[in-house]
């Protein structure tokens, strides 16, 4: 790919933040450190041109609400707004206020593309796409709580997928197995980073409907069993999808999945669910254990386990209460689990998503968690 850029590079920022359905605000003051500070003909032409047709994705109060705030601020200066701008906006008011009204009012999906930037200077890293940008596009809710926890893109699922993005090899013909996938972000970077076998699981099944059709948008070929023999571990089919309430988890049912690597983002938040997700991780670190006599013990039945690396679980979470993490981190201490803070040595090598100021990097930790 040809080099870009400075203002090329700005710009990309701007219809990546857009795309991502970033705060107008943060879209707009992107769209000024292109042109200087104000918003010029160039800028207001950017948008109504390019960004505002490569939304023609359903998104359309979002286009129509950055409309608004772009012509506010050119107004507010005293310039001179786009007549195209204008019209454009005109379009969206005429075509879009009670229908959109229901939509909001029923929960509504949208979709939004998460860009992930490739800096100049990585070509040769093996994640790195040609194009520079690898673009995933993910059907989410715009409500993150009542009940659509699952369909909205957490902060500790981004810094998982730049953490499996900067660090491909770690994750290269393994099997890797997510507990709580929600929209299936960090398991479509898997699957882009040729892992073995990716298998997304959560509990909730209308999480698991819309990582299905995320799956289809990402042209990725699923199946939604589960192994029905211990043998079967082996089998094909690189992306499964599977309903796996940790509270209902059976051991037996976890110890056939056999997962090189664990993942999960942001799943310690609920105290009672810790001692069932505890359990559930238990269940997919164990590795078989020698006897006396130097023979494996039969508590794990998968012959294919012998030889294994020790499995590991990566789990980035944001401690939003602090009395929930320490449950959590007493959990895995009598668990006889060890558990380290990886945050600054596994720092993902690459900010990919620098247009995301909505997205607080930092206040993502990166924990490896396995059997001590
Ligand atoms: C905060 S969301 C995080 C989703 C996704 N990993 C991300 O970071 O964007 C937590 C996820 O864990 C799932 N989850 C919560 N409790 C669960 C349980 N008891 N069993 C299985 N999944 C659960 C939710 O359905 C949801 O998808």
């Amino acid at each position: 790919m040809a080099a870009v850029t400075e203002a090329e590079a700005q710009y990309l920022h701007v219809l990546s933040a857009f795309l991502a359905m970033e705060p107008v605000n943060s879209v707009i003051s992107l769209a000024r450190g292109c042109t200087g500070g104000s918003i010029t003909d160039i800028a207001q032409r950017f948008f109504w041109e390019i960004c505002v047709k490569a939304s023609a994705n359903g998104n359309g109060s979002y286009a129509k609400k950055l409309l608004k705030k772009l012509i506010n601020e050119v107004e507010l200066e005293y310039g001179e707004v786009l007549d195209e701008v204008y019209e454009e906006y005109a379009l969206y008011m005429s075509a879009s206020s009670s229908k959109e009204d229901t939509l909001v009012k029923e929960n509504r999906r949208i979709t939004k593309f998460i860009s992930f930037l490739f800096p100049e200077g990585s070509y040769n890293h093996p994640s790195c796409p040609r194009s520079r940008k690898l673009v995933i596009p993910l059907q989410c809710s715009l409500n993150m709580l009542e009940g659509d926890t699952g369909c909205c893109i957490w902060p500790s699922s981004l810094f998982l997928s730049e953490f499996v993005l900067s660090f491909p090899e770690l994750f290269t013909n393994k099997a890797c197995f997510e507990v709580g996938s929600g929209v299936g972000l960090v398991g479509i970077c898997l699957a882009h980073v040729k892992a073995k076998k990716v298998i997304l699981t959560d509990g909730d099944l209308l999480t698991l409907a819309n990582m299905k059709l995320n799956l289809e948008r990402n042209h990725l070929n699923y199946d939604d069993e589960s192994p029905k023999q211990p043998g079967e571990a082996a089998h094909t089919t690189r992306v499964k999808c599977i309903h796996l309430p940790w509270e209902t988890a059976s051991e037996s049912e976890l110890s056939e999945y056999c997962p090189d690597i664990v993942l999960g983002a942001d799943v310690i938040y609920d105290p009672s669910c810790l001692p069932h997700l505890l359990r559930v991780l238990v269940a997919l670190l164990r590795k078989p254990t020698k006897t006396d006599n130097g023979s494996l013990k039969t508590e794990d039945k998968d012959t294919t386990q012998q030889g294994r690396s020790p499995v590991v679980a990566y789990i980035a979470s944001v401690i939003r209460n602090a009395d929930t993490f320490n449950a959590f981190l007493t959990l895995v201490d009598q668990m006889d689990l060890s558990i380290t803070d990886l945050t600054a040595e596994l720092r993902p090598r690459f900010e990919l998503l620098p247009y995301m100021h909505s997205y607080d990097r930092s206040s993502v930790k990166l924990f490896s968690i396995s059997f001590r």
